[in-house]
């Protein structure tokens, strides 16, 4: 559990993956090392104790678990640049870079590290992730220890690799597809006489709860729609609408585009 942890690549995922791991208490301050080539933006996270650098070998060399938090097309030159510092007896990578596979990895590091794909989203920040993970044979042991890291940062679950990309879309790309939904809601909340403060804090705990009310009694989502659908009312009227004018053809739609995205390489 107390493992030193280095996040290369401290951008919105990594510095929320930092954030995340603070507030949770999983790692302490000075445990914790985080890097990018520009380190003004991690500010905050130094002044807190952690080790913040844009020197990635160093932050290696003080870390037992390297989390990899950059875009797919800076990987190959990053795994070069920190290859000669990675060893596999002390290190466990944990990738959450978008696409590229374990045996892409594997390859590019030229050692036997274990490895580990995790696909968080940005509530990481504040111990609300959804994160998937999949490996191809690590040690349950490691695998243990990163399932409890991201457990301390939301919820996890372990996949195949063959579904990360879907992890991707409906997991993280599903946290902007929620705000879209947020946001519209709100904008509906004005016009019918909300300011734009008070329709906010309606529509976000609103969403919130009816999320939470999934999770805590595993129903589905048709189940607590019957509870709210009066005969002849208001909720079905503006339901059938909202079906009328292709909601959920276009949520899906969405999802499916992006899925084929992903996938355009
Ligand atoms: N954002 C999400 O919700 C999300 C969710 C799941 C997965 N992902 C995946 O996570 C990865 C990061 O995404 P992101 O949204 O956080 O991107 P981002 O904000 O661009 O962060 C990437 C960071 O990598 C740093 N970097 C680039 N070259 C570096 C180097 N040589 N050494 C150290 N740091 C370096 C960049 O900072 P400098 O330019 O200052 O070096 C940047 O801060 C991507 O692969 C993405 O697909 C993102």
């Amino acid at each position: 559990m107390s493992k030193n942890i280095a996040i290369i690549g401290g951008g919105n995922l990594g510095a929320s993956i930092a954030d995340g791991l603070l507030r949770s208490g999983f790692c302490m301050p000075q445990q914790l090392s985080i890097t990018r080539r520009t380190v003004a933006p991690l500010k905050r996270f130094a002044e807190a104790g952690c080790f913040v650098s844009y020197d990635n070998a160093a932050a290696i060399k003080r870390s037992e678990v390297i989390i990899l938090a950059v875009k797919p097309y800076n990987y190959t030159d990053i795994l070069k640049e920190i290859n000669p510092a990675l060893n596999a007896q002390q290190h466990l990578l944990v990738s959450v870079i978008t696409s590229i596979s374990i045996g892409q990895l594997v390859q590019s590091i030229e050692k036997d590290v274990a490895v580990v794909r995790a696909m968080p989203n940005t509530a990481i920040a504040i111990q609300q992730s959804m994160t998937c993970l999949t490996h191809t044979g690590v040690s349950e042991v490691k695998l243990k220890y990163v399932e409890e890291l991201f457990n301390h940062l939301g919820r996890t679950v372990i996949i195949d690799e063959n579904l990360m990309d879907a992890a991707t879309v409906l997991g993280a790309c599903g946290t902007a597809y929620a705000m879209r939904f947020i946001r519209a809601n709100i904008q509906g909340g004005i016009e019918i006489g909300f300011d734009a403060a008070t329709a906010n804090l309606i529509a976000a705990q609103t969403i919130k709860g009816a999320a939470q009310l999934l999770l805590e009694k595993g129903t589905h989502p048709e189940q607590e729609i019957d509870k709210v659908t009066t005969p002849k009312g208001c909720t079905i009227a503006g339901l059938n609408e909202m079906e009328h004018q292709g909601f959920s053809s276009s949520l899906i739609r969405g999802l499916v585009t992006s899925y084929r995205k992903i996938n355009e390489k």
